[in-house]
């Protein structure tokens, strides 16, 4: 069994942070979001893994390498233009070679892991097997209805009027068939192959698709809101690490993994929290579910349930940094003199919140 994970795609829901990365490299708890999928696949016992890269190829590229790192070994498969999930797909082909795989967006985030999916599937008895989510926005997703009996209905791609409240999680299992069903859809009317239409051909020619409601944590991290539920998730599992230095004045409470050259001076941090590596924190308040990265200062200021992405600055502000992501060297500080006014210089689609 072999694994394909998407890393293509535009990113548009996430920007500005996306103009200067891809969005599956968006760290959470300081790991970018594609290592946790690697990692996945990786522990469930695949070691040949498909990356289908776009506009991003060179940083995915970067970030990943042969896969050796992970014991695994990476192939990439460029796609000319974010086609549609099924598009991905179909120019795996190749790669696949008739074996079954586990297709995973790499936007998408399993708490626990997929072994167990990977194993019941490997059990046989079916074509397809996808997984499904109850959420309480259905019409962001794919929406699959079933039938009284448990099998799959009808598979719906961001409905309106969602018939039901099961979301397609981004993880689907395949055997080869799932080749003919790309091969005979056509566009959406958005213009893309969809994935739910392969998985609906599969369906009414008669293939076995068996559906797996999942119960566990499970998100799409689209959005920045996602993003920092990611955080949360990831962050309530991290094990205390010190590597850096603390001085005699600074309290340190709960989970806290802080990297080496680190320092930390005359302040507070409670975790679950990550500080990475060669920070500065200084007569700051480190508060629950922060994720500072490598290079970043805050300084005389207060911030929680944030992500600094690295070389961020944070510096004397009067008021608490909340419910924030900082791209890399963005830098948040207070200025001294005439006027007293807030000045920003912000690249486009960037969004401030003054209270
Ligand atoms: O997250 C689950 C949802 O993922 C499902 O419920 C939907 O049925 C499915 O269509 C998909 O919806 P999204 O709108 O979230 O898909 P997105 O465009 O964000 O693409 C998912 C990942 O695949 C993302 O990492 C980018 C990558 N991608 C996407 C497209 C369209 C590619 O690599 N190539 C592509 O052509």
């Amino acid at each position: 069994m072999k694994a394909l994970i998407l890393a293509g795609g535009t990113g548009s829901r996430l920007r500005p942070i996306t103009f200067t990365r891809a969005k599956q490299l968006v760290p959470v708890a300081n790991k970018p979001i594609l290592f946790y999928a690697i990692e996945s696949i990786r522990d469930a016992g695949i070691t040949d893994i498909g990356v289908i890269v776009g506009d991003t190829a060179d940083e995915v590229m970067a970030a990943l390498g042969d896969g050796s790192k992970w014991g695994v070994s990476i192939t990439y498969i460029p796609q000319d233009a974010p086609l549609g999930l099924a598009h991905a797909v179909k120019i795996a082909e190749d790669y696949m070679a008739g074996d079954s795989f586990v297709m995973y967006l790499g936007d998408n985030l399993i708490a626990n892991g997929i072994t167990a999916l990977i194993d019941e599937f490997r059990a046989g008895g079916c074509n397809a097997q996808i997984l499904l989510a109850h959420v309480p926005n259905a019409s962001q997703f794919g929406v699959a209805e079933l039938a009284a009996d448990g099998t799959i209905k009808r598979l719906i791609e961001k409905p309106v009027d969602p018939p039901s409240d099961l979301a397609l999680v981004g993880v689907y299992l395949f055997d080869s068939e799932v080749f003919k069903a790309v091969n005979a859809i056509e566009p959406s009317p958005r213009g893309e192959l969809e994935i739910t239409d392969a998985i609906q051909w599969l369906v009414d020619n008669d293939y076995t698709v068996r559906p797996h409601i999942i119960t566990g944590w499970w998100k799409d991290t689209g959005r920045l809101d996602d993003m920092l539920e990611a955080n949360r998730i990831m962050l309530d599992m991290i094990v205390s690490e010190m590597h850096g230095e603390v001085d005699a004045s600074t309290r340190v409470h709960g989970r806290v993994k802080v990297g080496v050259g680190t320092t930390i001076v005359n302040s507070v941090v409670r975790g679950p929290a990550v500080i990475g590596e060669g920070c500065v924190i200084r007569d700051a308040y480190i508060g629950p579910y922060s994720s500072i990265h490598d290079g970043c200062a805050v300084i005389g200021s207060e911030i929680e349930h944030s992500i600094l992405l690295p070389r961020a600055r944070v510096e004397n502000i009067g008021r608490r940094l909340a419910d924030s992501l900082m791209g890399c060297d963005a830098v948040v500080r207070r200025a001294d003199g005439v006027p007293a006014a807030t000045r920003v210089m912000l690249g486009d689609k960037s969004e401030v919140e003054i209270v």
